[in-house]
């Protein structure tokens, strides 16, 4: 991917069902340059998990557009969007979804199933993204044989070894303890000082100040943006 920006949101409505309407999203606008580490902050039901959705083109704005390396995701066949996730995006959610019955390497290497990368070359990617996270040691275990922090761990290699473009992290710290989350944030601050552009969701004040823009949502809004306040961006 080249060019500044990793993603883009224009006027980005989203409303879900008709009686009555809810309006998850009401007019979102921001941009996030490569490399950025981003927190998106707000209250339970304010739209964040729906913008994390949107942002991914796991769903489609009721109005508005999202760019993603500059292509406009509207333009694209749901079998282009497949693959423009598969390459560019990186999923981590608050339950991890991990297959139970695969092993943590399998897991990984699963990331890049739909990229159309060999079966070979999948396992040495996973056991380099297991190595980046430091879990080499758990390769071959079982999900159900971690810990909770081991295990979002895991969903964390799957979710960068394809190298994508963006890092989409929903709630990730919010089942685990304190100190766990901890070693979870630190982990995304690496990601980040690697070179990965994330954005992490949360509804915790107190996590979101740790990374170096914030942007607060409330009733599908954005309600502040520290790179506007700083004049980063238009
Ligand atoms: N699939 C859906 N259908 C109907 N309403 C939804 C759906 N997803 C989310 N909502 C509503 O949209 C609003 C925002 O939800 P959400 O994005 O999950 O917020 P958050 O992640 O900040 O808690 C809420 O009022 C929620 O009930
Ligand atoms: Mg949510």
């Amino acid at each position: 991917m080249s060019g500044t920006w990793a993603l883009e949101l224009d006027g980005v409505t989203k409303v879900y069902g008709e009686q009555p309407p809810v309006h998850a999203l009401r007019g979102v606008s921001f941009a996030v340059r490569r490399g950025e580490l981003v927190a998106i902050v707000g209250p339970s039901g304010s739209g964040k998990s729906t913008l994390l959705h949107v942002m991914g083109t796991l769903e489609l704005p009721s109005e508005g557009v999202v760019r993603i390396g500059g292509v406009d995701a509207s333009g694209l066949s749901d079998r282009e969007l497949s693959r423009l996730r598969a390459r560019q995006i990186g999923f981590v959610f608050q339950q991890f979804f991990l297959a139970e019955h695969a092993s943590v390497r399998e897991n990984v290497a699963d990331g890049l199933l739909y990229a159309g990368v060999p079966a070979v070359e999948r396992y040495r990617r996973a056991d380099e993204a297991l190595e980046r996270v430091g879990l080499s040691h758990r390769a071959s275990f079982r999900p159900t044989q971690l810990s909770g922090g081991e295990r979002q761990r895991v969903a964390i290699a799957r979710a960068v070894v394809g190298t994508p473009a963006i890092v989409l992290a929903d709630e990730p710290t919010g089942n685990l303890d304190s100190t766990t989350g901890a070693s979870i944030m630190e982990l995304l601050h690496e990601l980040h000082a690697n070179g990965a552009t994330i954005l992490m969701i949360t509804h915790d004040a107190g996590l979101a100040d740790q990374l170096p823009r914030q942007i607060r949502v409330l009733d599908g809004q954005v309600v502040s943006d520290t790179a506007c306040d700083r004049g980063d961006v238009a």
